[in-house]
């Protein structure tokens, strides 16, 4: 047996007893709104007002990475290192934190130290890594609060690299912890390495649920044995090519990945599976936290059970050189078994069967292994003939593995203007989304409130540049940091053409002149990015001082503007929204509820529930749908900051029934059958959700049309500022 069956790695059994049902457990069709629970910052324990990067400002980095050296070089006896470092495991450790980030919606990824808890912690394919995150402690103990587990947990591999000998690309640090984990939508299934993503012969990974990264629950990418444990690997290539490409990574780079990080370490299968204990989540009290205690031999050193694989990929696994694809290239490969009884290969040939020092027992010599997976870089067409160029430039492999690696721990980490430390590479990648620095003076009160008055009369309605504005600042995820205002792409390609942003092709010439009329009259110089957030501010405080209660909407210039060659269509295409309810926009075909597609642009965009209320409610009477859609604007003074969504919706007076004509949409009206407004779930959730009935009831009330306008303008503006990193420092 393997990783994928072994029955020592059983599933946890979800069991209901004893504890209080939730919400959800009663009433699954209700929205959960509890991912909008923001975490209170009183329950950071290093206290509310902890500021990380300040803390990280007073670190000082080279004492930190000489002593994870020698960390790496101390063997222990509770867990001893194989070939007296720790480096190949630290890579290991670092890899599974930020493999588990995928394009589609930005989640996973090592930029919170979510390893650290359930069910990441516990997943098979990270067996034994609890050992790794131990090993690294006394580290953060001495460091404290100016390291974060984060920053620690991918650091310690790259830390790895350097010292075997790879000239790494840089590092960034700039990871602040979480201290509970995420609720992420990992897959389908209710067991370890359940598949049930397997759709259909023909296209067997096209799952249509946020392309999950991994083939199987429990794993970071795909099973080493082959899909499905069939040790095929042309049905390996395909699923490392689909799940590598769904974390942003070309076969270029999914080759040198995959070659780069098992020219060091091995794989653990010395026995049995049957006698490795349960998983770190389900261990008993006084099993100090840590999992897969194993009862072969000593169950650890020469005698541990990690994947059931077993063996070392080079002769050299400490080391950084070109033995991997040596390897690959110069003997014959053969289908065994692992002592555990995981399938794996082999080499046939007489003269490779001692190339291996043992990891532990001098003078013992091993043949080298490879896993299917590996295979797949030389039996599939594509990837052997980039494996082949590999092995004959092994410079050139060396620049392609250090910036892919790179690219794998920073990948979720956004802009660059996240990253902290010394070791920040100085050269401009496409895949950071790059905008340039400011370069001029930024505009002053004065010019700002010209602007405004230019913008108002450019043309566009309110609705109009509001709608623009939200379409530019919604494309940012919170889970990754990318999209935003900032860099102004929302004039560019492929973001200007998304169907959710139709609409703001009338509006951006009309704010490109008033850019260009302002720079020529005055001299000045505005960013269009700045523009466009201006043109939403400029309307959101006309239709609140239309509605009679006038706010001043915050606007901090400083954004600038980013080219159409920094800015990759490819890339940029994960960010197209497939739904966004502030907007009523809704790709239809989603498997999805409107309502549930809300709250997750909601919590994409960092909203409490509350905010995502009052967003919705001043949107829809401001007339920002896209296409000029009319469900949930339930007011006849579109344009202006009033109460009216909040009165329409609770209104019981109005009957709602289910459109004949289309589909998810209700119509309202009088008992006659009239028809006054339409709607979609996405308004209606609004009056039949009583958590934020309970808040539009606040809304709706007589003394809250201030309250209404004061605090739109603040999530607005949170939402406009999303992507301003450099002003949360
Ligand atoms: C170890 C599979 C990609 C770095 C392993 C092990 C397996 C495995 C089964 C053995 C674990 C054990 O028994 O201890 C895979 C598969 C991959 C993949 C199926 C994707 C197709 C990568 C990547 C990296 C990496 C992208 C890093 C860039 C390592 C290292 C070890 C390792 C350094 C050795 C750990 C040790 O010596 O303790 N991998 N891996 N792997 N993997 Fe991978």
């Amino acid at each position: 047996t393997s990783e994928s069956e072994n029955p020592a790695i059983k599933s946890p059994e979800p069991v209901h007893g004893g504890r209080p049902r939730t919400e959800q457990d009663w009433w699954p069709n209700q929205v959960d709104l509890r991912v909008l629970d923001r975490s209170v910052p009183e329950a950071d324990p290093y206290g509310p007002d902890f500021d990380y990067a300040a803390e990280f400002a007073k670190l000082d980095v080279e004492a930190l990475k000489r002593d994870l050296v020698e960390v790496m070089h101390t063997s222990q006896d509770w867990w001893p290192s194989d070939w007296g470092h720790y480096g190949p495991l630290f890579i290991r450790m670092s890899w599974h934190a930020a493999g588990t980030y995928r394009s589609a919606d930005g989640r996973g990824g090592g930029g919170e130290g979510g390893q650290r808890f359930a069910p990441l912690n516990s997943w098979p394919d990270n067996a034994n890594l609890d050992k790794a995150r131990r090993l690294l402690l006394p580290i953060k103990q001495k460091y404290g609060r100016k390291i974060s587990w984060a920053d620690l947990l991918v650091l310690a591999g790259n830390v790895a690299h350097d010292d075997m000998g790879l000239k790494t690309f840089g590092f960034a640090f700039g990871r602040k912890d979480q201290w509970k984990p995420s609720e992420v939508f990992w897959g389908p299934e209710d067991t370890w390495l359940g598949d049930e993503r397997y759709a259909s012969e023909s296209d067997p990974l096209d799952l249509d649920e946020g392309h999950l990264a991994a083939v199987t629950m429990g794993l970071i990418y795909v099973n080493p044995e082959g899909p499905q444990g069939k040790p095929d690997p042309m049905g390996s290539a395909h699923d490392i090519r689909v799940t590598f490409s769904r974390m942003g990574m070309n076969d270029e780079e999914t080759v040198a990945l995959v070659a780069g990080g098992h020219t060091f370490g091995k794989t653990h299968g010395a026995g049995n599976p049957e006698l490795v204990g349960p998983e770190p989540n389900g261990c008993p009290v006084h099993g100090n936290g840590l999992g897969w205690i194993s009862q072969y031999g000593t169950g650890k050193g020469a005698d541990t059970i990690t994947s059931g694989l077993e063996g070392a990929w080079t002769p050299t696994p400490t080391q950084w050189d070109n033995t991997y694809f040596e390897m690959l290239f110069s003997y014959d490969w053969e289908l065994g078994e692992s002592p555990a009884g995981a399938k794996q290969w082999g080499p046939s040939n007489p003269e490779a069967q001692e190339l291996v020092p043992d990891a532990h027992i001098e003078g013992k010599k091993n043949p080298p292994m490879m896993s299917t997976a590996d295979m797949a870089l030389v039996v599939d067409p594509g990837f052997r003939e980039i494996s082949k160029k590999f092995y004959e430039n092994p410079e050139y492999f060396a620049d392609v593995y250090a910036r892919a690696w790179f690219k794998l721990l920073h990948r979720d980490m956004g802009p660059t203007s996240r990253y902290l430390g010394p070791d920040v590479p100085s050269e401009e990648l496409v895949w950071q989304d790059p905008v340039p620095a400011v370069d001029h003076e930024l505009v002053g009160e004065a010019e700002i409130a010209d602007l405004k008055a230019r913008l108002l009369a450019a043309g566009p309605t309110v609705s109009q540049l509001v709608h623009t504005a939200w379409s530019a600042a919604a494309s940012y995820r919170d889970t990754d940091k990318r999209g935003g205002a900032n860099g102004g792409r929302i004039r560019l390609e492929p973001q200007r053409g998304w169907a959710a942003n139709a609409g703001v092709d009338e509006v951006i010439p009309a704010i490109e002149k008033v850019k260009a009329d302002f720079e020529a009259e005055t001299g000045k110089r505005v960013s269009f990015a700045d523009l466009v957030v201006l043109a939403g501010t400029a309307a959101v405080e006309k239709a609140a001082a239309d509605a009679g209660v006038p706010v001043t909407v915050g606007f901090t210039p400083g954004r600038t503007d980013a080219t159409q060659e920094q800015t990759d269509p490819e890339n940029f295409r994960w960010l197209e929204p497939k739904a966004d309810g502030f907007r009523s926009y809704l790709l239809p075909g989603s498997k999805l509820q409107p309502e549930q597609l809300l709250v997750d642009k909601a919590f994409t965009l960092g909203l409490t529930a509350k905010e995502m209320t009052v967003l919705v409610g001043g949107l829809r009477v401001l007339g920002a749908n896209t296409g000029g859609v009319q469900h949930g604007v339930f007011t006849d003074r579109v344009g202006v900051l009033s109460q009216d969504f909040f009165r329409t919706v609770l209104d019981l007076g109005i009957q709602w029934r289910t459109s004949r004509d289309a589909e998810d949409v209700y119509e309202g009206g009088g008992a006659d059958g009239s028809v006054a407004h339409t709607a979609t779930a996405a308004d209606l959730v609004f009056n039949s959700n009583a958590i934020l009935r309970g808040i539009v009831e606040v809304y709706s009330s007589d003394d809250a049309a201030e309250q209404f306008a004061q605090d739109f303008a603040k999530a607005w503006t949170k939402v406009m500022d999303n992507d301003r990193f450099e002003l949360k420092r």
